[in-house]
């Protein structure tokens, strides 16, 4: 990424590349209100709007800057008072403010002070992509996508209300202001959306009016040039093909604008935090366990670390594990901060320390930071005597600090988020059956005309049957069981940790080791070090060669921990404790996540992709309405799960979604049986 280059004029960012201000010297605040606020008619518009649980209004920005215009609609959301809606503000930048230049940008606005101060506090790091930022408790959500905005707005998938365009002006940027651009505005757009910007320079209003906008002039703020700004009147013809912009196989399930009932089968990581994400929209949730208690099968390790995939390659499957993992863990960090777990002894999100421990990951770590893509606010290359020094155990090679990671139990962050008025807990509940029902009869549980679920659950060897608006398959590998999702290819692979007394130098370690495997500081008296891979094996009881495998893979990434915790002697204690867990994961290692396919009709429907033919005739993907799924989270669930909950939701209420649209696809639940089907396979 390139940050922006700014030179300060009286306090005012100019942009070195393109010659012009980021807002007026004099007066940004009342600019920003005469030009995007009051334009877009935001004030009338929110007085009559309705505030329910699952609204919400989208704004969406050509060049996010300094944020001034989000700060400014902010403001204006937070004077409604509004205790259900939510206000998501979509912006872009490909040269982003680093956050020193905000942070100076911001004394020119002590009024809008509150705002600033959250807002720099949760500032992304600069990398590309999706960063989907809660404020204001949730009632904001800024997905600010760093990325050049044309290519960003091409990967959006949802429906905008109202559009700021504030690139440069278009003479300096006419990359802001290109046909493209205003194609993809269009198809985000419906009749009645609504745009301004600051400029009405013929190439704008012609490029908008030619997509399909009204544009009115205006004088621009006192001496200023002329502004324009209009509204969507309707898709043109010569443009309609453009308006879908996904493949027919993954567009088509209807979404639900209200919230209403949900049940969630499956109480791990995956359950729980679609659970808690889906509460706070305003939906009634059920759990349905089938344990006695939550995390008992993948979530039930006693300690896991939050980390994940590291990669000097922008690609859609890096791209979410690192996406996930910049969007988790600060939501994690807010659950236990206030929770009753104590920092420090429970958990700690304080770093994880990824050990150069052979020769090629030494060379990878410093690829990585070549790449730019893991900026040192995020990953800090360290030497051995830094790393020794923080650690407190002598180190004999470089590393790098995951600033945001740290370790935690999981049953504990599911305990947590499962802690919300609008979920209930079923446990020793085990869903046997799904069968959807279809009405054309609205009743006051169930949406009107959609159809809804009958659960059959069994609780001892009692049947009871259970109605939901929505079910979502977050039962790892139990999804196999149903009908429904038998055909989603889910492996299995097993794991085992090991659970090391910790010594009293031990116990001095703070941070969470990795390295071909990982250790976690001391609680309740040992280590957790884990963990082994066996795609195969089945068996449950533990295996001294696996306790082993896990001790000898701390000795080879830190030895002098290993001695602190007598790793040697260890492997010949028959008595050591463990814990042995099955990872449920893809054929390509990513999450399944989204409606689920109805395969019959996906096998007759896209027969013609056997013989190479074209998509664009094919019909729409049919879907099992109101059935998701959020599985197989392989090695990563900590932090996979709540993104996945995040992007899942955004599908569920046909939000803009918090992801680009190649990670969607990536992990879309049809995507093998449309791979299948391409190869003729079925
Ligand atoms: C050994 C090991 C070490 C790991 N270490 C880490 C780590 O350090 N960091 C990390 O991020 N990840 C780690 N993971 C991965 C992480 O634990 C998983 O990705 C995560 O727990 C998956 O959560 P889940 O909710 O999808 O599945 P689960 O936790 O397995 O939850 C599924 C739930 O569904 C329930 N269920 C199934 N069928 C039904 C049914 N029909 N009716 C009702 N309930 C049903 C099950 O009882 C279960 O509770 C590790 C995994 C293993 C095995
Ligand atoms: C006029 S400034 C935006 C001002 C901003 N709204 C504010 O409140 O500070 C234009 C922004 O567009 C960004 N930009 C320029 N070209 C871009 C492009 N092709 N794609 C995305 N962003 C771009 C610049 O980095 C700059 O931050």
């Amino acid at each position: 990424m390139t940050p922006a280059t700014i030179n300060w004029r009286d306090d005012t960012p100019h942009s070195e590349t393109f010659d012009d201000y980021y807002f007026s010297s004099e007066n940004g605040i009342e600019e920003t209100n005469y030009v995007f606020l009051q334009r877009n008619e935001l004030q009338q518009r929110w007085s009559c709007w309705q505030d329910n649980p699952g609204n919400v209004f989208t704004i969406a920005e050509t060049g996010f800057g300094t944020g001034l215009n989000f700060l400014c609609a902010w403001q204006l959301w937070h004077q409604q008072n509004f205790n259900h809606s939510r206000l998501h503000f979509v912006s872009v930048d490909k040269y982003p403010l680093q956050r020193s230049d905000l942070t100076r940008a911001y004394k020119k606005w002590p009024i809008l002070e509150p705002f600033c101060q959250e807002l720099l506090n949760k500032y992304p790091p600069l990398v590309p992509g999706f960063h989907t930022i809660e404020l204001a408790g949730g009632k904001i959500r800024l997905t600010l996508i760093f990325s050049d905005a044309t290519k960003a707005y091409q990967e959006v998938q949802g429906r905008i209300d109202a559009w700021f365009l504030d690139g440069f002006t278009p003479s300096r940027n006419p990359d802001m202001w290109s046909p493209t651009l205003f194609h993809e505005i269009a198809r985000l757009s419906y009749p009645g959306t609504t745009f301004s910007t600051f400029t009405a320079a013929g190439i704008v209003r012609k490029g908008l009016t030619g997509v399909g906008f009204n544009v009115n002039k205006l004088p621009g703020l006192g001496p200023k040039r002329e502004i324009c700004y209009g509204n969507f009147t309707k898709k043109t013809k010569h443009l309609s093909h453009l308006m879908h912009n996904q493949k027919p196989w993954f567009s088509g399930p209807v979404c639900y604008k209200t919230p209403g009932t949900a049940a969630i089968i499956g109480g791990g990581l995956a359950g729980a935090s679609i659970a808690r994400n889906l509460a706070n929209r305003g939906w009634l949730v059920q759990v349905i366990e089938k344990h006695q208690k939550t995390a008992q099968e993948g979530s039930g390790n006693p300690t896991g670390i939050t980390f994940t995939k590291l990669s000097q390659y922008n690609n859609p499957q890096n791209r979410f594990y690192q996406l996930a993992y910049l969007f988790s863990t600060p939501l994690l960090l807010e659950l236990l901060n206030n929770s009753k777990f104590v920092r420090g002894k429970d958990w700690d999100l304080n770093g994880v320390i990824r050990l150069a421990y052979c020769e090629k990951e030494r060379l990878e770590q410093i690829a990585l930071v070549k790449s730019g893509l893991w900026p040192q606010d995020i990953a800090v290359p360290l030497s051995a005597k830094e790393t020794t020094a923080l650690i407190g155990f002598p180190c004999e090679t470089p590393a790098l600090l995951l600033k945001q990671g740290g370790w935690l139990r999981p049953a504990d962050v599911v305990n947590s988020l499962l802690d919300h008025p609008n979920i209930t807990l079923v446990c020793n509940t085990q869903l046997k059956e799904l069968v959807q029902i279809n009405t054309q009869v609205s009743s006051s549980t169930h949406h009107s005309k959609q159809p809804y679920w009958q659960l059959t659950l069994q609780k001892a060897d009692t049947d009871t049957q259970l109605t939901s608006d929505i079910v979502i398959l977050a039962n790892s590998f139990g999804a196999s069981t149903l009908k429904q999702t038998a055909h989603l290819p889910l492996r299995s692979v097993r794991g085992q940790v090991s659970y090391i007394p910790a010594s009293e130098k031990s116990q001095k370690l703070k941070y969470a080791l990795n390295y071909e495997g990982y250790t976690a500081p001391a609680r309740d008296g040992s280590h957790c070090v884990g963990a082994t891979f066996h795609p195969k094996a089945k068996h449950l009881t533990l295996q001294q060669e696996d306790h082993v495998t896990n001790l000898n893979n701390i000795t080879a990434g830190l030895k002098s921990f290993a001695d602190a915790i007598n790793a040697e002697k260890m492997k010949n204690n028959p008595g050591l404790k463990g814990r042995v867990g099955f990872r449920c994961q893809t054929p390509d290692y990513l999450p399944m996540l989204g409606p689920v396919p109805c395969v019959d009709a996906f096998v007759e429907d896209y027969a013609p992709l056997r013989k190479g033919m074209l998509r664009d005739a094919m019909p729409l993907g049919k879907y099992h309405q109101g059935l998701y799924v959020s599985l197989a989270h392989g090695s990563r669930g900590i932090t996979s799960a709540p993104y996945c909950a995040e992007i899942l939701a955004n599908i569920i209420m046909g939000d803009v979604i918090a992801t680009d649209k190649q990670v969607l696809e990536a992990l879309h639940p049809a995507r093998f049986l449309i791979r299948d089907i391409k190869r003729r396979k079925i």
